[in-house]
């Protein structure tokens, strides 16, 4: 618990200076969110999304070549239930299409997805336990800021939140996901005395979400 804690207290921090400095929650919050970065947004954590079940796959693999039979077991579940996941981002991103004038190349997937994704692999590799903590965080912030950010969009950019459903139904899957966290943590053997390496593994992770999401922005600052 004092892992989960400690953690999660930390995520709720970085939320909070992402709202304040983060150009893509600030615009979010202060209603200058256009459809097409949405659009964008939307695409890009498709992308991540979908490879979820490879990740997590081949962390099964490298739990179980590393000794870490509970780890892998953890993986292999959690596998069952994040399939397909990524086709809600998919038909949210059609569906503003239709809606809003979004042409293909304001949605591509941007260098600093690509960086994320590549990131996550090169630390199942490394070490699987940092995808367990990669998972916290995940599921964690999008139930604590994707409620607020779907609620927000709907009322500044007077987008519908129909059109965001990867968000609203993940903030809704992930409540129950995040619930077991703190017991799967002890059941794959998180050490508390570790808690500041997890910290630096969050930090790391934080950072190149808040790239990823200055990146969306960054094509209107030049229009600016
Ligand atoms: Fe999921
Ligand atoms: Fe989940």
């Amino acid at each position: 618990m004092l892992i989960y804690q400690n953690l999660t207290q930390h995520i709720q921090d970085y939320f909070k200076t992402l709202k304040r400095t983060n150009s893509f929650y600030q615009r979010i919050f202060n209603g200058t969110l256009t459809a097409a970065e949405l659009a964008c947004f939307l695409q890009n954590v498709s992308f991540l999304t979908a490879h979820t079940p490879e990740h997590l796959t081949l962390a099964a693999t490298t739990a179980r070549a590393q000794g870490h039979e509970p780890l892998a077991h953890y993986f292999e579940e959690k596998f069952r239930e994040e399939v397909g996941h990524d086709q809600w981002g998919i038909e949210d991103v059609a569906a503003l299409r239709k809606r809003f004038p979004i042409t293909q190349d304001q949605i591509g997937i941007v260098s600093e997805m690509q960086v994320l994704v590549a990131s996550n692999e090169a630390m199942i590799l490394r070490d699987p336990f940092q995808y367990f903590i990669y998972i916290l965080y995940a599921e964690y912030f999008t139930v604590l800021a994707g409620p607020t950010c779907v609620r927000a969009i709907e009322n500044n950019s007077k987008i519908p939140p129909g059109m965001m459903t990867i968000i609203s139904k993940h903030a809704e899957l992930d409540q129950h996901h995040i619930a077991e966290w703190a017991k799967d943590a002890e059941e794959v053997g998180l050490n508390s005395a570790h808690c500041a390496a997890y910290r630096k593994v969050l930090d790391g992770i934080m950072d190149r979400y808040s790239l990823f999401c200055e990146a969306l922005t960054r094509p209107h600052e030049k229009a600016a």
